[in-house]
């Protein structure tokens, strides 16, 4: 009999305690792929144990990399790799698998890679991305399922993105570091994970300059040597547990975070009457018994992440007065907001917006999470409500957090997980 994972909250404990972040999932799924450009092993640290990052791995091996994961560390080795086809069952899982395509056309001058899956949350083209590796020299087709890339000779070119995709400047980037000549990104996401891989580049000998800004420039061409590198702190599992203390009106020191990554939080935290303050590599987050409504928009870095919408939104569900939440980067991260319905939630979706009326409580309901965010989502209506919430869809929670329920726990949540029966 096939079995489904739980996790079963018992809501209203006070989060309370020290509680330290992971390495960052967006940064470590970019940096993982990179390592294979280099031409000796390279060291991964701190990477965080989820499942996206095991999916990478296991792509790795079957390219042909010799990869050892032991804890946060990760040794890859890229001198074994063979194949410029990425296994079909394994790269539909997630979005980034498609990092492979400049990674394989770089070592082979072609690269077969699956279109990417990832989590369901509205429309998500790979358009910047073909016409950033065309602009640099690769024919690109995309036929039943399979992005197909062919490049004699890639060369650097001047690319300017419509909008600042967060996948399209990691693909330019890793095409850019490989390909003869100077590559200039225009309007460049600037996320942490940006500036991330392109130290992790720096580190193996690349030259990028203005990763964190709207411009980025690359001269290609280097020859890259492996090294030893610690990925950034996760920008999403901080604010995550941020806006998790704050929902139990509790008080919580979150250690080994990047409190300048937060500054979009923290400001939102403020303004509803949370006490937010940071020290270093601290973030101390005490909450209070009642909050402000406020308005939230989503942007890209530096703006407020849109992978914190779906908790944010969640905090403000009793909240007083109304709330404006205004999703502008994926048409469709609302869907987590039925299940806040079960729960006692008063928020209507119009469109991009959802409108939130602060009600008394919420009480505990079965849920499912629909995708990775509305897991967390999922996670913080379970540590506010009253009475117990069992939540589905923990596959999706999987991906991207590191032993969520076990950090809570120490924190003093009423947290357990159980595999049940499926009907
Ligand atoms: N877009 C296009 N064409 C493109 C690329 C993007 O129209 O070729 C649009 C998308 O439709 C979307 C917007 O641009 O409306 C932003 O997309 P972006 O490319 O920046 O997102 P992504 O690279 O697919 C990464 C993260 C997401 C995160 C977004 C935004 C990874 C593996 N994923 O996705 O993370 O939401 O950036 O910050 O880095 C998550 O962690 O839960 C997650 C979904």
């Amino acid at each position: 009999m096939a079995t489904v994972e739980i996790i079963r909250i018992t809501g209203g404990e006070k989060l309370e305690g020290e509680v330290s972040v992971s390495g960052g999932k967006n940064a470590a799924l970019a940096i993982v792929p990179a390592a294979l450009l280099a031409r000796d092993c390279c060291v991964i640290e701190n990477l965080p144990q989820i499942e996206d990052v095991h999916v990478m791995t296991d792509m790795l091996r079957a390219l042909g990399a010799k990869v050892t994961h032991e804890g946060h560390t990760m040794h890859i080795d890229p001198t074994g790799v063979d194949k410029f086809q990425a296994p079909y069952d394994l790269a539909r899982k997630m979005r980034a698998s498609y990092y492979l395509v400049p990674v394989l056309m770089g070592l082979f001058g072609r690269a077969e890679v699956p279109m990417p899956g990832g989590c369901d949350i509205g429309a998500r083209p790979i358009d910047y991305s073909i016409r950033g590796w065309e602009q640099l020299g690769a024919e690109v087709s995309t036929e039943r399922g399979w992005i197909s890339v062919k490049a004699e000779h890639l060369r650097g070119s001047d690319v300017s993105l419509d909008f600042p995709s967060v996948g399209a400047t990691v693909n330019i980037m890793l095409t850019a570091v490989l390909a003869e000549g100077n590559t200039t990104i225009f309007n460049a996401a600037k996320e942490p994970h940006i500036v991330d891989l392109a130290n992790f580049l720096g580190s193996l000998g690349a030259w990028i300059k203005g990763a964190g800004t709207d411009v980025i420039r690359i001269r290609g061409g280097r020859k890259l040597h492996g090294s030893t590198y610690t990925v950034v702190p996760d920008q999403i599992e901080t604010g995550t547990l941020m806006i998790a203390a704050a929902a139990t009106g509790g008080d919580v020191v979150i250690r080994d975070a990047i409190p300048y990554h937060m500054e979009a939080l923290s400001a939102k935290l403020l303004e509803m009457g949370v006490h937010v303050t940071d020290d270093e590599d601290l973030i101390h987050v005490k909450g209070a018994p009642s909050y402000r409504s406020i308005n939230v928009r989503t942007q890209v870095y530096p703006g407020f992440p849109t992978d914190l919408q779906q908790p944010m939104t969640t905090l403000l569900t009793t909240a007083k007065g109304t709330s404006m939440i205004t999703e502008t980067i994926y048409e469709s991260r609302f869907r987590f907001v039925d299940e806040l319905r079960r729960m006692g939630a008063k928020v209507k979706v119009i469109d991009r917006v959802a409108v939130v009326e602060g009600a008394e409580r919420l009480t505990g309901a079965p849920v499912n999470a629909t995708d990775l965010r509305a897991g967390s989502a999922m996670l913080v209506a379970g540590l506010m409500a009253d009475g117990v919430t069992d939540i589905s869809g923990v596959q999706f929670i999987r991906r991207g957090y590191e032993n969520i329920e076990k950090k809570l726990l120490s924190l003093g949540a009423k947290i357990e997980t159980e595999l049940r029966e499926k009907d």
